[in-house]
């Protein structure tokens, strides 16, 4: 049994709120590494939705009685609650809720992207973007006529930041980066590249996706103008992320979608736009998922996000360690260090990561393979597809001995 420096966690205890865990596969406990894709939901999480659901569902802002009062203010409340997780001090008024971190780049992209951008105006991103910020940006840029420039990654995975000092000038008007990279763990330094962005008077969108979950993240210690994360890769429910804005920068934008509850005043020619965060929810939003993200903050927070950071890493540490080994393994990334985060991307010499992915399935292990949503980060990598195995607060060393003895059955198979 490898558990090792993990005391601080009790990871024992954490599993039992997680009852997806007790599921087993051909007689095999599963073993979930794929929580990059989606985290599992614990059950106070499980057990908020269905109060809201029993005790108070009804729809907000626009009720008398006494369950819409009561999801308004659990609703509302969410976006304080938000806020003070993520430091931002400015309150409800600077946390919109979207779909997830997708939606949060499309409403920037559209309501501020295609109001503001032209010819001769540049969006700079960098060469391990999410399609989510990547495809956005490329269309924004191709409708309006800005130009997309991307910062290089070097041999290690890093951005190479004196590109990005060249690259991002007096006509960049968008810097948008990756916090940390969900195919090489690399946790980028988000606000030296703010700060560059901010000498060049552009503003700074942060993907913090794969950030948020798992490490303390303050948006205005990185300054970053917008930052955006998804609940269900924070062991809260789908269909719920937040962008946060500054509120300045929230209040100079069109909204990005049209209807009620965004509007003060609506005549037949003309409308005006709500208070923020309203004028960005537009239509009946997503109040049970509010109140399931509230509580997977609590839940968070309760263990400890400085404490949940050290897990990760030594967990991804330990897999890379294990994978390192293996001459026959590819990964992907910085070594493990301070900028590193849980996540591990590899291929395995001769097996194609889907087949890989596969094999793991027969044993009960899931971890993701494909592109990830980053294919030109891929090419870049020279390769189609990796294999990804990724960690959470329930995850421990025996299941990355599990991810090995796979590995191990994977290259036995295919000798
Ligand atoms: C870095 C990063 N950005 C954006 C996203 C998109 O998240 P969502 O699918 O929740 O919109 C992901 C999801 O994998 C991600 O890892």
């Amino acid at each position: 049994m490898s558990q090792r420096n993990l005391e601080a966690l009790d990871v024992g205890a954490i599993r039992e709120a997680f009852p997806i865990l007790q599921r087993e596969f051909n007689g095999e406990q599963l073993v979930y590494l794929d929580n990059a894709a989606t985290t599992q939901t614990p059950d106070p999480v499980i057990d908020a939705m269905s109060d809201y659901y029993r005790e108070y569902n009804a729809n907000v802002h626009r009720g008398i009685h006494h369950l819409s009062q009561e999801a308004s203010i659990a609703y509302e409340e969410a976006h304080d609650r938000v806020a003070e997780f993520i430091g931002a001090s400015g309150g409800r008024e600077e946390i919109v809720f979207t779909k997830n971190t997708t939606e949060a780049e499309n409403l920037v992209a559209y309501a501020w992207g295609l109001n503001e951008l032209g010819p001769g105006d540049e969006i700079v991103l960098t060469e391990m973007e999410h399609h989510a910020s990547l495809v956005t940006w490329q269309q924004i840029g191709k409708r309006t006529g800005a130009e997309v420039k991307y910062i290089r990654i070097d041999d290690d995975g890093r951005l190479d930041m004196d590109h990005a000092a060249d690259l991002i000038t007096d006509d960049t008007a968008m810097v948008s980066a990756v916090h940390v990279s969900n195919t090489l763990g690399t946790i980028n330094p988000v606000s030296d590249l703010v700060d560059i962005a901010h000498d060049h008077d552009a503003l700074a969108f942060i993907d913090g996706a794969q950030a948020v979950p798992n490490r303390p993240v303050d948006v205005e210690a990185i300054d970053a103008d917008f930052y955006a994360f998804s609940g269900h890769k924070m062991a809260g429910p789908t269909g719920i992320g937040a962008l946060y804005g500054k509120k300045a920068v929230l209040e100079a934008m069109q909204p990005y979608l049209y209807g009620g509850d965004m509007i003060t005043k609506v005549t037949y020619e003309e409308s005006t736009w709500n208070d923020l965060p309203w004028k960005f929810e537009a239509g009946t939003p997503q109040i049970a998922e509010a109140v399931g993200l509230v509580a997977a903050i609590d839940y968070l927070e309760d263990i400890g996000m400085d404490r949940i950071e050290a897990h990760e890493q030594e967990l991804a540490r330990y897999a890379y360690e294990q994978l390192d080994a293996e001459p026959d393994v590819e990964i992907y990334g910085p070594e493990p260090g301070p900028d590193r985060g849980g996540l591990v991307g590899f291929n395995l010499e001769g097996v194609h990561a889907h087949d890989l992915a596969s094999i793991m399935n027969d044993h009960a292990v899931a971890i993701r393979a494909g592109d990830h949503c980053t294919q030109p980060l891929h090419d870049k990598l020279g390769v189609a597809a990796s294999a990804r195995a990724s960690f959470y607060v329930y995850n421990t060393t025996a299941e990355i001995d599990e991810l090995a003895a796979a590995i191990d059955n994977a290259r036995q198979l295919f000798a």
